[in-house]
């Protein structure tokens, strides 16, 4: 197992890497835990997993309560939060119990949200279950949920108590999920490390996960460390997601997964860079072909047009400028500020 510490203002914490699921109660214990633990998860996770954590926690004495929310996007709300209040109530929790969020990042970002305004703030713990929440929406503390204007518009910095990673949960990943996350760590590797790159287009194999996730996650930590509430560094983190959310919000949120989009948005993000002679010649074509490699789409059908029309309400659009995040190399990413109306030719070049 490999440990990463992270300090923030906010709280620090471990990110323990290739630990075992089943050892949770123990962990809890280390961690000083007593009382309730109350486990959020979904209707895909807990039926696979629940049964051996709660084991675990019972075993070291805990009172053990669960809620199991529906899977799936559509119910990262309000009002299933309002439904976890609902039982953190019946459930008796005070702020010397923990919560536990098993899941991928629609559980994570939903329990941290609500450990953290449930009588102002109940210590919660992440046990991400994607590889995507493994290697991204775990670390950070960014918490929140969608409202019916948009993606994560509702929400707070909220830091786990602790981070447990298990590389065994991604055995029962679907492909397209597994390949969701996969587009994150390709991420990591052309903003930050050229070297986990050239790993990933080599190919990854199982016994190199827990190797992917730790370097993953030290990129991110080393990012969030730098700007823990996201003014800056952190927008680098955001590499092909400002045309990967366009395309998602476009494709009406099931044409692309999340991950396929950015896969789309980062190809985007090289043309562009290229164009603007930022980015060096070539660079798209080696981003196509990791991609290509894992299962994850190049191109769309969506016109320039279409995706321009759905940039306009990202977040990133302060003014006539778009906060763009080019790559210099692969393994170096800058932020350049692009002007609307050029980004809107730009985008003719894919
Ligand atoms: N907080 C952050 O910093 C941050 C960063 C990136 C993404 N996010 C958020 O994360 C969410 C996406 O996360 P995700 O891709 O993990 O999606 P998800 O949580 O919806 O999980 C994807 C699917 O896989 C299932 N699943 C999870 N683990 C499994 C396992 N081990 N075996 C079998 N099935 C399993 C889930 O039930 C779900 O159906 C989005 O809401 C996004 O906004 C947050
Ligand atoms: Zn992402």
């Amino acid at each position: 197992m490999k440990t990463i510490q992270v300090r923030v203002s906010s709280g620090a914490y471990t990110v323990n890497i290739g630990a075992d699921y089943k050892l949770i109660g123990h962990r809890l214990r280390e961690l000083g835990c007593s009382g309730k633990v109350s486990i959020v998860s979904d209707t895909n996770v807990f039926p696979i997993y629940g049964g051996d954590l709660s084991d675990s926690l019972e075993k070291k004495g805990f009172e053990v309560h669960y809620t199991i929310l529906d899977a799936g996007e559509e119910y990262k709300t309000l009002s299933t939060v309002e439904s976890l209040y609902k039982a953190f109530h019946l459930q008796g929790l005070t702020r010397s119990d923990t919560i536990l969020a098993l899941g991928g990042g629609v559980v994570g970002d939903i329990t941290g949200f609500a450990a953290g305004t449930y009588l102002r703030g109940i210590p919660y713990v992440q046990v991400p279950t994607t590889l995507l929440a493994q290697i991204d929406s775990s670390v950070g503390g960014k918490t929140g949920v969608d409202t019916g204007d948009g993606k994560n518009l509702v929400g707070m910095f909220n830091q786990p108590m602790d981070v447990l990673i298990d590389p065994a949960f991604l055995d029962t990943l679907s492909l397209s999920i597994r390949a969701d996350g996969m587009a994150e760590a390709i991420k990591y590797g052309l903003i930050r490390d050229d070297g986990l790159y050239k790993r990933i287009l080599r190919g990854i194999d199982q016994d190199e996960m827990e190797t992917l996730i730790y370097d993953c996650v030290s990129i991110k930590n080393a990012i969030v460390a730098q700007d823990e509430f996201d003014q800056g560094e952190r927008m680098i983190l955001n590499f092909g997601h400002t045309i990967g959310h366009a395309v998602e919000k476009c494709g009406n949120y099931n044409l692309y997964t999340h991950g396929q989009a950015v896969a789309i948005g980062m190809v985007y993000a090289a043309a562009i860079g290229e164009k603007l002679q930022i980015t060096p010649a070539g660079t798209k074509d080696r981003i196509v072909q990791v991609l290509q490699k894992n299962g994850l789409p190049t191109e769309t059908t969506l016109t320039p047009e279409q995706i321009f029309e759905a940039l306009g309400s990202d977040k990133k659009k302060s003014g006539s400028h778009i906060q763009f995040i080019l790559l210099e190399r692969v393994g170096k990413a800058v932020i350049v500020p692009i002007e609307t109306y050029k980004l809107k030719e730009l985008l003719q070049f894919m």
